[in-house]
């Protein structure tokens, strides 16, 4: 047989060689009062580096003390060599891009070649020197003066190796040699690029030979939560008498002080605890002073949370509460460093996601830096915290379970899960271990399971590769559907589950989307066993580029990378460069603290719903605020008695409402905010939502009337009023309006069924282009005929055929042009759904309307839902106002162009160019959006940076638009939001001054 020799990084039941057994990643000082861990030493900074083929081909004593680096390169640690220039990026969901033959990986194994000096001032005796590896991507050894330490792979695993017997006083050399592809690349086949190098932190550090080794610290409740208990277990690796002194403090309190021996647990009662939740992530401070012969050998200082999970019937309880997960998945990521992220970037992200009411993060799909976890104790996130697992790429070989059942690998899986669990197991944040992602079933999962379980009861065990739920504490699915006539559907989750639900995985945030988040997230609240989700997924995982000045990202193929998975690592709540997009301003409300239900409107009467765990609303400050016309004319804090969580109440809003004005628009908001700030609170208001007080009509009056002249021969019709030249080409159905001989209206005023496809259209365009044809569209004019009217008013009519090209489908359209004696115009459009009705599509991108108008109309105020784009199935966050903005602003700039914009509910649009003004008010509510690319530009465009700006103004007007459904993974448009091929009939009056 082929093979049979394997190389120290094909050899998968090989897990290290000197690696330590992994431990908690708690911190051992020397003194209470000290910053520093002990002979704690950053190896961070630069390294010297080279870059070579294969492992082989490194020289022989590159790791020596005197072996000369000078010509090599230099490199930044942490980071992911990719992104300085070596090796290939290459973005795949699900391939692994060599042959399919574990554990052998392919001969040419870009290999990087690190090596640094670093001085030590004096190395103590009785110490354990340890250099401590954060991850390291894919497998590598270490060497310490001319010595080799030892070898380790899991990619994003922490590897500790004791260098004691290498250090030396004085300076130090170490060199690390890294594969890009070893045995564990096949446990490592997450969607995302292949990334590779010393990619997180590298650190010495000592603890004493005598000192602790590990500590085990949980917490348990009693007396119906209001006791806690706190069993900590030390570790020693030689023992010899050592005591432990734990302290235990609050806001530097001291709770108790106890001193144990250390070969035996601590077990203590806390009376009147404050328990740890997201929404209340109290922490005490742990002390722990290790003596041995009344000598402290050291202090660790470690973070202590109380709270209790627990399964009870199909719910799962943090303290006592069946809570909700609003959650979202996040990798590592940076734009321009790949997957190297410092503790201010975890910082800043965990902020943005409190901000966003998101309480809950899934390690999607390996475990974290340990800072991540900190912070995420610290601020309050539930975290699902997920071992460096999948093998994907196997499913398309038919043989999904191929390793994952293979008891030869076991060691393999089991010891990814032991170094994430025991490293990260003191952190009250994690509730649940979980076992990886997309990785078939088999035995390799049981025994995975049965290690968490055994090792932690405390918590619960995930891993949605287990269907049937057979070992896991939560059925777990991804991107259920919430209708589908054969796909597994939420409704069928609810009937059959007999365990507590999650979803990992749902709300593809890809592109312009997710829609149906109130829909997911309204199925969470009505039923217990429905604990919540994880949205796919915070970041947008473009890489910074420029072209002439202009920053855009790139993505998949972008690289030359065959085969690539194109934009799908574009689908994330935050953009590339950190800002939120629309779908994170949706996720912000959808999660939102307080929900409010209208009961009365004129006596102010609202239902207020308390969607949090723990909080009653006494700990958030309401205030109201009253708009009109879009102006902020009234505002003051709102008494709102208690509400507890989980609960509702009625409430009768005490406020005065001014006098109102028949034409404006009243529009009240109640806006929620903690009322004591915390570690991350930034924005003003968690919640805002909003009451329609009272929505004008428009106004429609033609009084002014100046002189009107009508002209037709067998081409065309022209009338003139005011200033205002309107011609209509009888032929050809086209429309154009000028004013002052300038055009203002040219080739109107065109039917628009079309729309740049959005991703999650994806799995509609070969249809669309294909079969439909749905870009292709073409007017038939049928009749065009002139009207004067018994007030002198003119009325032209069109009676037009419009259709796709090959299709026996299509509209018969009325479109009535009424000219008035004032110089404005209505125009209104009929559309019958005529032909071969069952040949037609499913869905229609749009019904509407498309006007070119001049460029220098810039300026936009709209009366509509806004100030964030909005479409059917997403538009929680937006509300009825009066928007002023301009065009530019009102684009939204999707790393990969598409469809974006639009505002619903819109009835007035004032588009200005300096002195000059087009007034549009719709006779009903219609969807509208500018902008000054054409939606055939933002086709086109594979990135921002290819968009060409059109030399017109594009208004498009729709009596209705697709929903965006999330079907770039998951449920496509709902029925109730779909843009079907039907009749309508919709239209506007437009008016220039
Ligand atoms: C899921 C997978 C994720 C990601 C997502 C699509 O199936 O778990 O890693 O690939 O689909 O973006
Ligand atoms: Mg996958």
């Amino acid at each position: 047989m082929m093979n049979s020799k394997l190389k120290l990084w094909e050899n998968y039941q090989l897990s290290n060689i000197n690696r330590m057994a992994p431990r908690s990643s708690y911190r051992t000082y020397f003194a209470k009062n000290d910053q520093q861990v002990r002979n704690y030493q950053s190896l961070n900074g630069t390294w010297k580096f080279k870059f070579i083929a294969a492992p082989e081909y490194a020289p022989k004593d590159f790791q020596n003390i005197d072996f000369d680096d000078t010509s090599w390169d230099n490199i930044p640690v942490p980071s992911n060599w990719q992104l300085q220039g070596y090796g290939k990026m290459h973005y795949s969901d699900l391939w692994y891009n060599f042959p399919i033959n574990p554990p052998h990986v392919p001969s040419e194994n870009p290999t990087g070649l690190y090596r640094r000096t670093f001085t030590v001032a004096d190395v103590a005796t009785d110490e354990q020197y340890i250099i401590g590896f954060d991850g390291v991507d894919s497998a590598f050894e270490l060497y310490l003066n001319d010595e080799r330490v030892g070898f380790s792979k899991g990619a994003r695993l922490a590897s500790e190796f004791d260098v004691t017997q290498y250090l030396h006083k004085g300076e130090n050399t170490i060199a690390v040699r890294v594969v890009q592809w070893s045995d564990g690349t096949y446990l490592e086949d997450q969607d995302m690029w292949w990334l590779s190098g010393l990619f997180r932190d590298v650190k010495l550090y000592s603890r004493p030979q005598k000192g602790l080794y590990d500590l085990k610290i949980r917490t348990y409740l009693h007396d119906d939560y209001t006791k806690g208990e706190l069993v900590v277990t030390p570790t020693f690796t030689l023992t010899d008498h050592q005591k432990i002194t734990y302290q235990l403090a609050k806001d530097n309190q001291i709770v108790f002080e106890k001193t144990v021996d250390g070969n035996v647990s601590l077990d203590e009662q806390v009376n009147d605890v404050q328990l740890w939740s997201a929404e209340t992530p109290t922490l005490y401070d742990l002390t722990l002073t290790v003596t041995n012969q009344g000598q402290v050998l050291e202090v660790v200082k470690q973070k202590v949370g109380f709270r209790q999970i627990e399964i009870v019937g199909k719910t799962f309880l943090v303290n006592g509460v069946a809570i909700k997960l609003k959650g979202v998945n996040m990798h590592d990521y940076s734009a321009t460093k790949g997957r190297v992220m410092t503790k201010d970037d975890f910082l800043k992200n965990i902020r943005l996601m409190k901000n966003s009411n998101i309480n809950a993060i899934r390690t999607s799909h390996y475990s974290k830096a340990p800072i991540f976890y900190d912070l995420c104790d610290e601020l309050g996130m539930y975290v699902i915290d997920e071992t460096d697992l999948e093998c994907h790429g196997f499913e398309l070989t038919g043989r999904y379970d191929w390793i994952t059942d293979d008891p030869k690998w076991q060691p393999a899986y089991v010891d990814r899960m032991r170094r994430t669990l025991q490293r990260d197991k003191n952190h009250p944040s994690i509730i649940m271990w979980s076992l990886g992602n997309e990785s078939s079933f088999g035995d390799n999962f049981r025994a995975m399971a049965a290690y968490c379980k055994a090792e932690d009861p405390t918590r619960l065990v995930h891993y949605e590769g287990d269907f049937d739920a057979e070992v896991t504490d939560v059925y777990s699915t991804m991107y259920t559907w919430l209708e589908h006539d054969s796909k597994l559907t939420m409704d069928q989750v609810i009937q059959k589950t007999q365990k507590p639900h999650i979803l990992c995985e749902y709300a593809h945030s890809m592109g312009n989307g997710p829609g149906n988040l109130k829909e997911y997230q309204d199925l969470f609240y009505s039923h217990e066993q429905l604990q919540g989700g994880f949205i796919w997924e915070w970041f947008d995982q473009g890489i910074t580029a420029e072209q002439n000045g202009q920053v855009y990202y790139r993505y998949g193929g972008d690289f030359g990378d065959e085969p690539n998975n194109s934009n799908f690592c574009i689908d994330g709540l935050i953009r590339p460069d950190g800002r939120p997009s629309t779908a994170l301003t949706e996720v912000k409300k959808t999660f939102e603290p307080f929900q409010i239900n209208v009961i009365d409107l004129p006596t102010l009467q609202i239902e207020m719903f308390n969607r949090l765990d723990f909080l009653t609303s006494k700990a958030f400050n309401f205030n109201y605020l009253l708009e009109e016309d879009g102006k902020e004319i009234l505002h003051g804090p709102l008494n709102i008695t208690e509400i507890a969580p989980h609960h509702s109440k009625k409430i009768k809003l005490a406020l005065q409402l001014p006098q109102l004005d028949l034409n404006k628009l009243y529009v009240l908001h109640i806006q929620s905010s903690l009322a004591e700030s915390t570690e991350w609170t930034t924005d003003a208001d968690l919640g805002d939502s909003t009451i329609v007080i009272q929505r004008p009509k428009n106004n429609f009056n033609h009084q002014e009337k100046f002189p009107i002249t009508a002209n037709e021969d067998d081409l065309s019709i022209d009338i003139q009023v005011k200033q205002n030249q309107y011609r209509f080409d009888k032929i050809s159905g086209k429309f154009s309006l000028t004013q002052h001989e300038s055009p203002i209206i040219t080739e109107g005023i065109q039917m628009n069924f079309w729309r740049a496809p959005i991703d999650n259209d994806m799995e509609l365009l070969n249809d669309y282009y294909h079969k439909y044809f749905l870009n292709l569209w073409h007017e038939n004019t049928v009749d065009v005929s002139l009207q004067k009217l018994g007030n002198g008013d003119y009325q032209v009519t069109m009676e037009k055929l419009v259709g796709t090209t090959n299709s026996g489908w299509y509209y018969q359209i009325q479109q009535d042009y009424l000219i008035h004696q004032d110089g404005s115009f209505d125009f209104k459009v009929n559309g019958i759904a005529a032909g071969k009705l069952d040949c037609a599509p499913e869905m229609l991108p749009r019904i509407g309307v498309v006007l070119q108008l001049p460029n220098d109309y810039q300026h936009v105020t709209y009366r509509g839902l806004g100030p964030t784009e909005n479409y059917m199935d997403s538009c929680q966050a937006s509300y009825l106002g009066v928007f002023d903005t301009t065009v530019d602003n009102l684009f939204v700039d999707y790393v990969k162009p598409q469809e974006n914009g639009n505002h619903m509910s819109t009835d007035l649009i004032d588009l200005r160019a300096n002195d000059d003004q087009i007034e549009i008010k719709t006779f009903n509510p219609l969807n509208f959006s500018v902008s000054n690319y054409t939606d055939r530009s933002l086709e086109l465009a594979k990135h921002t940076v290819d968009l060409q700006k059109s030399d017109a103004v594009n208004l498009y007007i729709d009596f209705k638009q697709n929903g965006l459904g999330t079907n770039s993974c998951g449920q496509n448009q709902l029925k109730k939001y779909r843009c079907k091929f039907a009749d309508f009939s919709f239209g506007f009056n437009f008016e220039l001054n």
